[in-house]
């Protein structure tokens, strides 16, 4: 078996898509008779026409790789494909939309909306705290909280802003950070674990992502057992909602005040970089990398 790794591209997520792709492709030589570590650029078409490989794992995190865009070059190729299609890469790179379809599936979503970001940036369009985000990034670039008694967030009314005339502003949901990946098993999606995430500092941003130390994981996360079952069930019916292939990852926030649960968003692309949520939790279930890596190359499809 040929497999071409897609990593890098264009987005503002290409190093943690240079990591992910490194973890993947390394995890896969050895266990299929070719790896091509591609850097996805603009010619990605005649890169892969030229190739040939069997089987395209993508390793690329955001815009054009995440969002539907690859995933369509790869439907006109006819190769098959690692994670999810067009339709779900597309919804799920769209906080807004995915709000509304995962709000219809029963799932309890945040509250809050799309604002023009010139207004968001003089004024409070909702009271603080909260979390201003663009509506189609990942790993938190871009995202700034305002906690109470600050003032509004002058960032996005910046003509350095690239994320979008329209920002997502939802109400901080204090409590702990959450996340479940799932597994679409042949028999029906498979929640894994829970992890408990606490930044070292501040909240869960870009560098508490990938920074060694950026932050402790405790997983299983510690639970009330109703709101770990239900983050497990949540996070299932959330994959299927959005029609996920392959792995994905629910992010959540649990408020242990108001036991509330509430899920912030699906990605479709998960990390695999070193700090990355998902690789750690198959581990934990008896599945390591390799076997991950392994598991979505035997999953993958057109
Ligand atoms: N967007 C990053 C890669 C993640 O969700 O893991
Ligand atoms: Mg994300």
């Amino acid at each position: 078996l040929h497999v071409a790794v897609l990593m890098g591209g264009l987005s503002s997520e290409r190093e943690v898509s240079l990591s992910s792709g490194k973890g993947c492709a390394d995890a896969l030589e050895g266990q299929v008779a070719r790896v091509s570590r591609v850097d996805a650029g603009r010619d990605l078409a005649q890169v892969l026409a030229d190739l040939k490989p069997d089987v395209v794992f993508n390793a690329l995190h955001g815009e054009w790789g995440e969002d539907g865009c690859v995933q369509g070059v790869l439907e006109t190729l006819g190769i098959p494909y690692t994670h999810s299609g067009v339709l779900a890469s597309a919804l799920a790179m769209d906080k807004d939309k995915s709000k509304a379809v995962l709000k219809a599936a029963g799932v309890v979503v945040p509250g809050g909306g799309l604002f023009d970001r010139h207004a968001v940036s003089r004024t409070h369009v909702i009271p603080p705290p909260y979390v201003i985000k663009p509506n189609a990034e990942g790993s938190s670039v871009g995202v700034y909280l305002v906690r109470e008694g600050e003032p509004p967030c002058a960032a996005p009314g910046e003509a350095s802003w690239t994320y979008g005339e329209q920002v997502m502003v939802e109400p901080f949901i204090a409590g702990k950070e959450l996340a479940v990946t799932v597994l679409g098993e042949k028999s029906g999606p498979r929640a894994l674990t829970i992890t408990d995430i606490t930044p070292a500092k501040g909240f869960y941003d870009y560098e508490a992502k990938y920074a060694p130390g950026g932050s402790s994981h405790v997983l299983p996360a510690v639970l009330p057992p109703h709101v770990f079952e239900a983050a497990m069930r949540e996070s299932e019916l959330a994959h299927t909602a959005m029609g996920c292939r392959g792995v994905s990852r629910s992010d959540f926030r649990y408020d242990d005040v108001k036991d509330e649960l509430v899920l912030l968003e699906v990605n479709t692309q998960p990390g695999m970089t070193p700090t990355s949520l998902s690789p750690e939790q198959a581990a934990h279930v008896g599945m390591d990398y390799k076997a991950l890596v392994r598991w979505m190359v035997e999953d993958a499809s057109c």
